[in-house]
């Protein structure tokens, strides 16, 4: 009885942390790593967390929707990101589930508090990303393609790493579990 109410405790905890580290930037779990599958390989590349909406169990990313991982996501929605706080000593690994908008009430109002940063020409090279140049210096371009990416949690596997013996637990939603580490 007490190692559940721990476990919802716990599941209650990682998702505050979540939620503060979009608002702290120096917190490790702003940026991750995320792992799709294009049918045959998988792929992985480093990400920040934009939103976290622990009600829905939502996480929201930005993108530019021309790279290579828009179609990867739109063909193979299930993903897996990775993130490490070694403040925490905290891992995740959550399973999610992907979904790209391009268009939307959601897409236009990011897009409006984003346009006015300097962030925003991070979704306005005239070229796609990942296409070849000869020269290394960015070209600016002048309209947008900015991408919107939710991430809905279907569980998250913690692992905590501390010297006294390392814990981990899995939450998916309708369970929660210990685990060996
Ligand atoms: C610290 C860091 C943060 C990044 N954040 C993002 C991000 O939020 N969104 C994004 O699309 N790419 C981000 N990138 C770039 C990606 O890691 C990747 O190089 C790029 O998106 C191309 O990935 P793809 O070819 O798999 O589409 C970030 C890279 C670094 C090093």
């Amino acid at each position: 009885m007490l190692l559940l109410k721990d476990l919802e405790t716990l599941e209650a905890t990682v998702w505050q942390e979540l939620e503060r580290c979009v608002r702290d930037k120096t917190h490790g779990w702003r940026t991750g790593v995320l792992a799709t599958t294009d049918g045959e390989a998988g792929e992985a590349r480093t990400i920040v967390l934009r939103d976290v909406h622990a009600y829905e169990r939502a996480l929201v990313l930005f993108t530019d929707q021309r790279s290579p991982k828009v179609a990867q996501m739109s063909a193979h929605p299930r993903g897996t990101l990775v993130l490490w706080s070694a403040a925490l000593g905290w891992q995740l690994r959550l399973r999610v589930l992907l979904q790209v908008e391009t268009a939307g009430l959601a897409v236009s109002s990011a897009w409006a508090r984003l346009k006015m940063t300097p962030a925003a020409q991070d979704y306005m090279s005239p070229l796609a990303p990942g296409t070849e140049i000869t020269h290394p210096a960015p070209e600016r371009g002048s309209r947008e393609f900015f991408a919107l990416v939710t991430a809905q949690v279907q569980a998250i596997d913690w692992l905590e790493l501390r010297a006294g013996g390392h814990r981990r637990a899995l939450f998916d939603g309708k369970t929660r579990r210990w685990l060996q580490p």
